[in-house]
């Protein structure tokens, strides 16, 4: 396998791209620069094919959770190419958004309206929006990660240690406007004494708790009731970040099947689309009618494509019933990860939801471990990682080939571990570390 037009591009982007490309987690240098093809030419199903032409089953990020239904899926794109027929841009609003609306609030009857945007940190930043305007408040207390605007990223303005400890190591937040340093304030999952102690601070001025309902541990019992009784006992309106755990194990968001009690908004993107830019913003209508006494308004936001492709996306999901799907075959997976693990006498610690699950290995040097399972599966035909985003295109022979290849990975890095040596194999260069998250 001959890998030259794809490391022609990366070079090319390293001096046209700051960091290469528009997102961290698609970066080489997060796989393993050199050996990573950080482009394709061509995606369908479970497949990818580099700009070289070789063609890989795709068993690493599913674009980073966009692709729940598989890359290209026919249903999804036949509905799209209808609306280009029918133009996706006029003087007038499409209709789709208003059924989208329909079907959100349908799967979520707590729910009552629904505001859009296109990717995931800009929707969260619109709810952040909404809640500071409901209560006239300042401050937000989040747990998790939840993209790159400013109202998040003050959380690391002159906090030292706590930049570390939350947020994304090394992240510096030196473009934020200083004046915004003591308006967030980041809690564990789990850890309700971190969320009182800023409470008992802040009660007046908070306006939001902002959290995913679920990412790579289940919440204690009481946890998110007693979250939701703060919000309640404070006036801070609670939203739930859905944007990654959203349509993964049930059409719509986790927090119907993980929790017992609602949001007041809850913010969907990534897999809600297929991989097509669509962001919604749902909640109850008291909140949600606040955005009115903001401005929150742009242009791309009424564009055609996201809110068909949601649309077709969605009925798919629900008929389906991709959920399952997702999570036999990401159980499969994770299974493989923990007999291998075992078998070759690794500390490996499987995590996450079935259908975005990743592996650990406890050692001296895992960025190299990460770079040598990348290589050997890429050796293999197969694109991979420590973690693994399901999508309905995977099957179980998809899954049965991985676990195959895994297997010899699992047997170089264990002798790599034992012998202290990765180098002599290594051709690429070791993973750079990515998010710290909290949850
Ligand atoms: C929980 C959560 N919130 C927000 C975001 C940001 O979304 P986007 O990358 O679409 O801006 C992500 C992306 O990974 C996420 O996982």
């Amino acid at each position: 396998m001959k890998i030259v037009k794809s490391l022609k591009m990366q070079d090319n982007a390293a001096k046209l791209i700051p960091g290469m490309c528009q997102l961290l987690s698609k970066r080489p240098d997060m796989f393993s620069q050199g050996v990573w093809p950080g482009y394709y030419s061509k995606a369908k199903g479970a497949y990818v094919w580099d700009l070289d032409g070789n063609k890989y089953l795709d068993m690493s990020i599913s674009g980073i959770g966009a692709a729940v239904l598989g890359y290209a899926d026919d249903e999804v794109d036949e509905a799209v190419k209808e609306a280009i027929t029918n133009g996706v841009v006029s003087s007038l609003n499409c209709s789709e958004e208003v059924e989208l609306a329909e079907l959100l609030c349908e799967l979520h009857p707590w729910a009552d309206m629904v505001r859009y945007s296109r990717s995931g940190g800009e929707a969260m930043g619109i709810a952040v929006r909404i809640a500071r305007a409901h209560t006239k408040r300042n401050r937000i207390a989040f747990c998790g990660y939840h993209g790159w605007q400013d109202w998040y990223l003050a959380a690391n303005l002159g906090t030292g240690n706590e930049l570390n400890e939350y947020l994304i190591e090394g992240l510096s937040p030196a473009c934020v406007p200083v004046s915004l340093a003591g308006t967030n304030f980041p809690f564990r999952y789990n850890h309700i004494e971190d969320l009182e102690a800023i409470v008992s601070k802040y009660s007046d001025d908070l306006a939001a708790i902002v959290m995913e309902p679920v990412r790579n541990m289940d919440a204690d019992p009481g946890f998110i009731e007693s979250i939701r009784e703060i919000a309640d006992n404070t006036g801070a309106v609670l939203i739930m970040d859905e944007i990654s755990a959203g349509f993964r194990i049930n059409t719509g968001g986790a927090h119907l099947v993980k929790h017992t009690v609602n949001p007041d908004i809850a913010v969907f993107a990534k897999a809600m689309g297929n991989g097509y830019a669509i962001s919604a913003i749902i909640g109850r209508e008291k909140f949600m009618q606040s955005a009115q006494d903001s401005f929150i308004s742009s242009t791309h936001w009424t564009e055609r494509i996201g809110f068909v492709a949601a649309l077709t996306t969605i009925k798919k999901h629900r008929r389906e019933n991709v959920s399952a799907h997702l999570i036999r075959i990401g159980s499969i997976v994770m299974d493989g990860w923990r007999k291998l693990g075992e078998k070759y006498e690794l500390e490996i610690h499987v995590g996450g939801m079935e259908p975005m699950g990743h592996f650990g290995i406890t050692c001296e040097d895992f960025p190299s471990v990460k770079a040598l399972y990348i290589q050997e599966m890429l050796d293999q035909g197969i694109l991979a990682s420590n973690l693994f985003y399901v999508n309905y295109a995977h099957t179980e022979e998809h899954a049965m080939q991985y676990i195959a290849a895994a297997e010899k990975a699992f047997k170089v890095i264990s002798k790599g571990i034992k012998n202290n040596d990765f180098s002599s194999r290594l051709r690429g260069k070791p993973a750079q570390v990515g998010f710290k998250r909290i949850n």
